[in-house]
């Protein structure tokens, strides 16, 4: 097992730090019933299928993915840079059935040595992190050639009225009131402007039959470096 290798900070430059607890306290409430009665337990399960081998997970949040790892898994580097989530996500590794070691740090500047890991995960994260195309490019870098990047991120709307919706929303309140979330972000095209190339996916609302939400145009999928 090859151990994570720290990425020093850029020269200059203040480390970043996320810190959101009121974000987190509703989040770790709420994650745990969407996926217990609102059926992301089961996207969950669909989005880490027939994975093998070494995995990286970045925004693990507080780690409702551990537990779903397939056996054939043979370890989880998972980063989570809010201190709360990270704690929850520490507790939830000790429980899974897979070895998941967490990490601190942001997905912009993975803790990890290139070509290191055999798939990389990213659930409901893209909406949230800095740079989309550091962190796709930073996951490229870790990823062996061949690699999978496992993905399930809610995006924008292909209609035109939620679509404005979504980026009124991100202007203003929504990144305050969810922890830096956007609605109205292009997770698709980002993986294919990074150079990776689209297996296969799948797109669909969440809740399937509800009321249409900003955050419900979601994708689900493969893509491979
Ligand atoms: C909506 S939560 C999703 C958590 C988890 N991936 C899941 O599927 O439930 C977004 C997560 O991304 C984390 N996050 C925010 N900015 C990040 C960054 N730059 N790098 C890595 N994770 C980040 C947040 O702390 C939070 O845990």
């Amino acid at each position: 097992m090859t151990p994570p290798v720290p990425t020093p900070p850029r020269p200059g430059s203040p480390a970043p730090r996320v810190h959101h607890p009121l974000f987190a306290r509703f989040y770790a409430r709420v994650s745990v019933s969407a996926d217990e009665r609102g059926g992301l337990g089961a996207l969950r399960e669909e989005l880490l299928s027939g994975l093998t081998g070494r995995v990286i997970e970045i925004g693990a949040g507080n780690g409702l993915n551990f537990a779903r790892y397939p056996a054939g898994v043979t370890e989880v580097v998972a980063v989570e840079p809010e201190p709360r989530l990270r704690r929850l996500a520490e507790e939830a590794g000790r429980r899974a059935a897979v070895p998941v070691t967490v990490l601190p740090g942001m997905a912009e500047a993975l803790p990890a040595e290139g070509g290191a890991f055999d798939a990389a995960v990213a659930s409901l994260v893209l909406c949230t992190v800095r740079s989309v195309p550091e962190v796709l490019a930073e996951l490229r870098r870790v990823l062996r050639p061949g690699g999978e990047l496992r993905f399930f991120e809610h995006c924008v709307a292909g209609t035109p009225g939620l679509a404005r919706v979504q980026r009124g929303l991100d202007r203003t309140v929504w990144p305050l009131l969810f922890g830096g979330c956007h609605t109205s972000r292009a997770p698709l095209a980002a993986i294919e402007e990074a150079g990776f190339t689209l297996v296969s996916y799948r797109a669909f609302d969440l809740p399937e039959n509800g009321p249409r939400l900003p955050t419900s145009p979601c994708v689900l999928g493969v893509a491979r470096r």
